[in-house]
């Protein structure tokens, strides 16, 4: 929920408690905030603001512990590339053999431009067009997640004029309350998403008797930012009922594809872990014998960055404390679309142990939701001082737009004491390079 103006939230973390739960980052007397061994402040010396910066190293970590609490699993870790869709952040999880889950046709160009290999990559997505499921189809991606009889009508005709057989899981639609922001649910039933679970059986038939389709299995994704596991719980139970089920109607069933959404303590607050959500797939899953996939963006990558942004200025209006960077809206939208809550911590030591008071955290948008915080404990911040905003990972980047002509920031990757920038601030010339002025304007 929003905090009314100038309202302080009393149980907000401090910026050395939001420090302090974050391994990669560190605040040092001479260097200030520290990320992996590289001062943050170089790379916005170097780079300007705003600036997104990633560790690889934390993103390395956080994909090997949730790998620790699958094991002993037939789990494969699909990274949810709409999370953070940057060539260096694919490579990085490639590199460690993780698969990719895709989303349009761009994902999956980008996932293979980052050497995913195609028979690890899911195709999911509400609406995917033939230009998109023939391409699924001509670079033989793994399995595509049909959402609908009327898609699997529509795949089943292009992969029969392809002469391809499509290996393809059916998303259901658990209608199961995720407990998680209106707007990030996907698995209720009134939500776009999958196939009803009634109905399932009966498209599954469907889908066996199609000689261009091969269905191997179930999918479920039942939202993002989930913070406890029972709802998972629930949808796994579901989907285990019906995969019993087709088996006892004589389908196979090898794969469940168990969907991400694990949700992250943007405010320390506690949220469940891995080794909770492999529990609650082991419980309802795991007697199955199928192979397990699991599709998490948010988990991995989402505390792993931040975005580096420089104070414009600092003004009182009646009672209350703007500070204006300049870093707003058009690079991270969250706060704007989902009240979300990011840390924001100074980048000088100096800054970072100063006697603070409460001050929203706005960009220069000329809308009043580009506001990035509210009611924040921060010191007097002068021009020109620096903040992180922390957690910013994941939906971050990927989501930015160019609204009111702000060339997309640039971007950043430290690992292990280096750091390397991994694309430049966008040209200003580059927002109307592809424009057209008809002759007949004049
Ligand atoms: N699989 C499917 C089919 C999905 O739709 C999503 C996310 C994921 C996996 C990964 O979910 P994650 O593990 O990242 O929660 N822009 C929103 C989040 C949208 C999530 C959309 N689907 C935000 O900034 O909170």
């Amino acid at each position: 929920m929003s905090t009314p103006r100038g309202a302080v939230q009393d149980d907000d973390p401090t910026i050395g408690e939001l420090i302090a739960a974050r391994p990669h980052l560190a605040m040092h007397a001479m260097d200030g905030l520290v990320m992996d061994g590289v001062p943050l402040a170089a790379i916005a010396d170097a780079l300007g603001t705003p600036v997104w910066v990633y560790s690889a190293d934390a993103m390395g970590a956080r994909y090997q512990a949730l790998a620790g609490a699958l094991s002993g699993l037939d789990a494969r870790i699909h990274y949810a590339v709409k999370a953070n869709d940057h060539l260096a952040v694919l490579r990085v999880f490639t590199s460690l053999g993780a698969g990719a889950d895709v989303v349009s046709g761009g994902e999956l160009r980008r996932a293979l431009e980052a050497g995913s290999p195609p028979d690890r990559i899911v195709f999911s997505g509400v609406g995917k067009t033939v230009a998109e499921l023939d391409l699924a189809l001509g670079t033989g991606v793994g399995q595509i997640n049909v959402e609908s009889g009327e898609e699997l009508d529509i795949l089943a005709a292009r992969a029969a004029a392809m002469g391809r057989v499509a290996e393809v899981g059916l998303r259901i639609n658990p209608d199961i309350e995720a407990g998680t922001h209106e707007k990030i649910s996907t698995g209720r039933a009134r939500d776009k998403f999958g196939i009803p679970y009634r109905e399932a059986g009966l498209l599954y038939a469907r889908a066996a008797s199609l000689p261009a389709i091969r269905p191997v299995g179930l999918a479920v994704h039942i939202g993002s930012q989930i913070k406890t596991i029972a709802p998972y719980r629930a949808a796994y139970a579901r989907l285990a009922t019906l995969a019993r089920a087709l088996r006892a109607s004589g389908h196979k069933v090898e794969t469940i594809d168990c969907g991400g959404g694990l949700g992250i303590g943007y405010r320390n607050e506690p949220t469940a872990e891995p080794e909770a959500l492999a529990g609650a797939i082991r419980a309802t899953l795991g007697g199955l014998n199928v192979r397990l996939v699991v599709e998490p963006g948010r988990w991995l990558v989402g505390p792993a960055g931040v975005l580096l942004a420089s104070v414009v200025l600092e003004k009182t209006s009646g009672r209350t404390r703007f500070i204006v960077l300049d870093a707003a809206m058009n690079d991270l939208v969250r706060p704007a679309i989902y009240d979300a809550w990011h840390g924001i911590v100074p980048l000088a030591a100096a800054d970072a142990v100063a006697v603070v008071g409460p001050a929203d955290i706005v960009g220069p948008v000329c809308e009043s939701g580009d506001t990035l915080a509210r009611g924040r404990m921060l010191p007097r911040l002068a021009p020109d001082a620096r903040v992180a905003i922390l957690d910013a990972g994941a939906y971050g980047a990927a989501m930015s737009s160019t609204y009111n002509a702000r060339p997309l920031a640039a971007v950043a990757m430290v690992r292990d004491g280096r750091w390397a920038m991994i694309r430049p601030r966008q040209p200003i010339e580059a927002l109307w390079a592809e424009e057209r002025i008809p002759d007949w304007l004049g």
